[in-house]
């Protein structure tokens, strides 16, 4: 695990969307990983600025969202499609982009496709996350075990709370998602982690210095060979 603390989100940003760019501009059909919320929308930012500056072509890239909320249709503003199209893929020249459906009949047999689409495709080159404050990675919450596929997952209290923000109200949040699993994750050829602000300080010092354990979901991330942590003062003010 490389682990590299920065003064601020803006140099965040620039670091994590140059580990993109290199990868993309020495393999242009890379397949990459994205994540919605807060925390990635100024790498995105950055992307899409490189995009405008001519310095990378996604044309032949292909995009893998770590999760959905069932109920939702691609439609929906909170939907992760929609947060897709409005922060990143309406930007640039992205053509094929994969976000797990929230919608399907058989959300079984949806979670399924996603993984087999996946390595149909090769499998994610480089896989972009965000945390929450309880560790979860997608939306793999604190559990007994580490779920390996793509999955419907109950989301917590902890989670519905972050999340409201987002939402007219409480109760609008849905209460579940599909998300890809953390052997969905954790088979990525490269990952980098995002943590920004003190409310993620507990949950990095756990990751980075606990016990591996599911119930610190992100902490299996020690267990892979190439995991790249940005954080800015404030995550990595515990360690
Ligand atoms: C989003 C996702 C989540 C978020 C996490 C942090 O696709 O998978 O794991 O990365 O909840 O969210 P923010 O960035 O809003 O603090």
């Amino acid at each position: 695990m490389q682990i590299h603390v920065y003064q601020n989100e803006a140099e965040i940003a620039r670091a994590a969307a140059a580990l993109f760019a290199s990868l993309i501009i020495k393999k242009p059909d890379a397949v990459i990983g994205l994540a919605t919320g807060s925390t990635p929308i100024s790498t995105y930012q950055e992307l899409i600025r490189l995009y405008k500056d001519k310095v990378v072509d996604y044309a032949r890239v292909t995009s893998f969202n770590l999760d959905e909320y069932v109920g939702l249709p691609p439609t929906h503003t909170q939907s992760y499609r929609a947060f897709m199209q409005e922060q990143l893929f309406d930007h640039i020249n992205i053509q094929d982009t994969h976000v797990p459906s929230g919608i399907a009949k058989d959300l079984a047999a949806e979670c399924k496709r996603y993984d087999q689409a996946i390595v149909d495709r090769g499998g994610i080159d480089l896989q972009l996350l965000g945390i929450g404050h309880n560790g979860h990675i997608g939306f793999n919450e604190p559990n007994d075990v580490f779920v390996y596929n793509t999955n419907v997952v109950d989301l917590t209290e902890s989670t519905i709370q972050a999340n409201k923000r987002n939402f007219d109200s409480e109760d609008q949040v849905p209460r579940t998602a599909v998300s890809m699993g953390i052997g969905s994750i954790m088979q990525a050829r490269a990952i980098v982690l995002i943590a920004l602000g003190k409310g993620k300080a507990e949950a990095i010092k756990r990751t980075i210095k606990g016990e591996i354990d599911p119930q610190m979901p992100a902490s299996i991330l020690r267990c892979h060979h190439n995991v790249t942590v940005l954080l800015d003062k404030e995550a990595a003010s515990l360690l």
